[in-house]
């Protein structure tokens, strides 16, 4: 039974960009579980909660995405080889200082929200109402962790010696 009254057709690009969508997640998820695990230093207690706040929202985002997949009828992306091949969101090595870590988050947040208007556009296409809607939820409350990321960021931004020396 087609209880959506979408083909398969029809929904195969929303699909295509929540499945976009999905491994960029998972990708900057595990950035996340990394920066929370090897940050150091003065800024320890600050980003460490942070980071594990953000892993915990984005593991429930996954989730939620994945079964909305399901949900239009088609199948989400499973495997990890699987997201790092299509994934946009760069996937980070070993990061010593904590507002390079930062920089790279609010990388990975320019990259998912880019692809969070990308699914709302496809869905908008056939009118798919609940797609855009779970997407616009997702997305305003990552523009809001955006935010907060980039006060933080723009806080403790290092002066260089040329900037110094003009104050
Ligand atoms: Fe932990």
């Amino acid at each position: 039974m087609n209880y959506l009254g979408l083909s398969k057709e029809q929904v195969a690009p929303t699909g295509k960009a929540l499945n976009q969508l999905l491994a960029n997640y998972h990708i900057y998820y595990q950035n996340l579980r990394n920066f929370h695990w090897n940050i150091t230093g003065e800024d320890f207690f600050d980003l460490h909660n942070q980071f594990e706040e953000l892993y915990e929202d984005a593991r429930e985002k996954i989730d939620e995405i994945a079964e909305r997949i399901l949900t239009l009828r088609l199948r989400p992306m499973s495997q990890l080889t699987d997201y790092l091949k299509i994934s946009e969101a760069e996937e980070y090595g070993v990061v010593i200082d904590a507002h390079e870590m930062v920089e790279k988050l609010l990388e990975n947040h320019r990259i998912i929200i880019a692809s969070m208007r990308k699914v709302i556009s496809e869905a908008d296409e056939i009118s798919d109402e609940g797609t855009i809607d779970m997407t616009g939820g997702m997305l305003s409350s990552f523009e809001k962790s955006s935010w907060m990321l980039d006060a933080w960021y723009q806080k403790t931004k290092k002066t260089t010696p040329a900037q110094a020396s003009n104050n």
